[in-house]
């Protein structure tokens, strides 16, 4: 029997992240939804993000003695409640006012890490400012060098202790909805706007009474003129940079003495050559399906990625991750923690920093539940033995 899906707005009722969804759905215009929810090209690797879960089945024990579980782990030398991190996702003011406050104190409480995005409508020295968060920062290699100098030496002052550099999107992704929800970049449809008109809730929210966000840690990249969202639109398309490579990875490893992850790494041999050059963590990760339409999944490499890099540095992953399933999934693949894209930004459209604590809440009890019905009661306990391939 398919599960009947959730009606309502209230995300305290939320039984699951897709309930999230559906609520984030109803509250935000259908520009913002679409930006929040699209991949790339066709979609086949976002349709492919939640497929491939199905390669692997459970082979549960039963007679193992289970006792309270324990869900904490160790990231980067630092004891965490969860194996999971909020992950960089930029304009998070446009899903709700201080969208990226909300969710970094909801990692805060929740004892997780928090990413901060390059492309933030917050500042760098505002999150880093939150009590008891553990706060990283997410940079791009602009085509101005001196801006990302400039900003690496701006997280070291704010007291960051860990940098992530985002390397699969030098190329910006074909994302069919910018160009038909918008005129001009941020400048919606008619259409978009009329459908704007039936979400007054946002409206007052996000737009009342400055307008939309702008980003907050871009700096002198933006020249005069161009601060506006649409101005700095055009000029981060003109700023990505295709050459990057991993002469400026190892220009980093030697500028910044805290940890380095490096985030949008698919080919095992590039995790291993990452490892050597003294990264501390790679994020295994397609971008949420944004970027390079049919590409694999985290999951399809995970195994050999682990294999090569061994203990040499920690391996993440993102791209799909919904249910705690598929998280327990991916821990017994390899994986030391789960970062989150959309599943927390749906909590966070739904119900502001209320639904990202409820999205967290869902996830922690569907983690704890499957290990608990697999007979572990501990994270590191968990072992490819759990699972059975049907990748023959
Ligand atoms: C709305 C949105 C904005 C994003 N912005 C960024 C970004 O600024 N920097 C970055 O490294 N990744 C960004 N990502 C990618 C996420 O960090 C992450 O890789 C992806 O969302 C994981 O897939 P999932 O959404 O299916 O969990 C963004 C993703 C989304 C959905």
């Amino acid at each position: 029997m398919k599960r009947r899906p959730y009606a309502g707005t209230d995300c305290r009722k939320a039984l699951n992240i897709q309930d999230l969804a559906r609520i984030a759905r109803r509250r935000l215009p259908h520009f913002v939804f679409e930006y929040l929810e699209g991949g790339a090209d066709d979609e086949r690797t976002l349709r492919h993000n939640q497929a491939v879960f199905d390669d692997y089945l459970f082979e549960p024990r039963t007679l193992t003695r289970v006792g309270p579980r324990d869900l904490s782990t160790t990231l980067l030398g630092k004891r965490h409640a969860l194996p999971l991190v909020i992950g960089p996702t930029g304009y998070n003011g446009m899903l709700t006012r201080n969208g990226d406050l909300k969710l970094a104190a909801a990692a805060s409480g929740a004892n997780i890490p928090f990413v901060l995005s390059n492309v933030a409508t917050t500042s760098l020295e505002d999150i880093a400012a939150i009590e008891g968060l553990n706060a990283w920062m997410q940079i791009y290699f602009y085509r101005d060098r001196d801006y990302v100098r400039k900003l690496v030496e701006r997280c070291q002052t704010a007291g960051y202790e860990t940098l992530v550099v985002t390397t699969d999107s030098a190329i910006y992704g074909n994302r069919e909805w910018d160009l038909r929800n918008f005129r001009k970049p941020m400048q919606p449809t008619l259409r978009n706007l009329v459908h704007l008109l039936t979400r007054p809730g946002w409206i007052a929210d996000v737009l009342i009474p400055d307008g939309m966000p702008t980003f907050k840690n871009l700096g002198d990249l933006l020249p005069p003129g161009k601060q506006s969202v649409q101005g700095a639109s055009a000029v981060i398309g003109q700023q990505l940079d295709p050459t990057l490579n991993w002469d400026d990875i190892a220009w980093l490893r030697d500028r910044w003495p805290g940890k380095l992850i490096v985030k949008g790494i698919l080919s095992p041999a590039e995790a291993e050559r990452a490892a050597a050059l003294g990264v501390d963590a790679v994020v295994l990760s397609n971008h949420g399906g944004r970027q390079l339409d049919h590409a694999c999944s985290p999951l399809d490499v995970l195994p050999e990625a682990r294999e090569r890099v061994g203990e040499r540095c920690q391996l993440f992953v993102d791209s799909g991750f919904r249910q705690g399933t598929e998280v327990v999934k991916a821990l017994a693949l390899g994986a030391d923690a789960i970062w989150l894209g959309r599943a927390t930004l749906y909590g966070l459209a739904a119900g502001g920093q209320a639904g990202v604590e409820h999205a967290l809440e869902i996830l922690q009890r569907e983690i704890d539940r499957t290990i608990g019905l697999l007979g572990v009661d501990r994270i590191a306990d968990l072992e490819a033995s759990a699972l059975v391939s049907r990748r023959g």
